[in-house]
């Protein structure tokens, strides 16, 4: 099957994890694209009511487009979310993950790390071994990004400011976004944490194994679930 179809099928299956009565997180991407469609189903077909809190602006519209009751991320705080569902762009064999090829990981972990179950759902293209296939999106406040280059430079990524249709890409919280390659990360959440702490730096995508309830991955043969 095609990586698009896989995609859609499970997208579309993790919506049937919201239940009536749920406060959700809502992901951003291709993948999550699938489940705000379903969920935009169920709520017309089968009277399905929760309240989803947004991790971008253009999952808010296409939620809101869609009927589905919209809590601010502002509201976070006092929001206590009983899922999240988001995809993902690098998931070890441990299920730590790399996130953030949207730009948007700084609002997706927030609401994920808060979440009492977080599920990734992913096509098998995004599965490997030990993560480091993917750069690591880190998210910086736009006057520090030259010395944070440096400093992810020197715990050995070769790292580049993002660049869409020709301009220095923004996030939803108004900051640029550097991706560090790395060769691979044997501790992601050694690696997790030390990038946080670089001065300049708001969040980064690597997402630590103990926050990942469950992966969701389409195949071939249908959603398989990895804990
Ligand atoms: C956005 C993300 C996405 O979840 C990630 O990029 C996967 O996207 P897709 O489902 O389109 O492959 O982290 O910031």
């Amino acid at each position: 099957m095609e990586e698009k179809n896989l995609k859609e099928l499970v997208g579309r299956k993790a919506a049937s994890l919201v239940k009536s009565g749920m406060a959700i997180g809502l992901g951003t991407g291709s993948t999550v694209f699938y489940t705000i469609q379903e969920l935009g189903r169920r709520i017309k077909e089968e009277n399905l009511r929760f309240r989803a809190v947004p991790t971008s602006i253009d999952t808010e519209k296409k939620a809101k487009s869609l009927g589905i009751t919209v809590v601010p991320f502002e509201q976070l705080e006092k929001t206590a979310i009983d899922l999240a569902i988001d995809g993902a762009d690098e998931v070890d064999v441990e299920l730590n993950l790399i996130k953030g090829g949207g730009g948007a990981h700084l609002r997706e972990k927030r609401i994920a790390y808060k979440a009492k179950k977080f599920v990734v759902i992913v096509d098998g293209s995004k599965l490997s071994d030990i993560l480091g296939s993917f750069p690591v999106p880190v998210e910086a406040k736009r006057e520090k990004w030259e010395s944070v280059k440096s400093e992810l430079e020197k715990i050995g990524a070769k790292v580049s400011l993002r660049v869409k249709n020709g301009e220095i890409f923004l996030t939803d919280n108004g900051n640029y976004v550097l991706d560090a390659k790395f060769d691979f990360i044997l501790k992601p959440a050694r690696v997790e944490s030390m990038i946080n702490e670089i001065s300049g730096v708001l969040e980064n995508g690597i997402f630590r194994k103990e926050k990942v309830s469950e992966v969701w991955v389409g195949t071939g043969e249908g959603v398989k679930v990895k804990k």
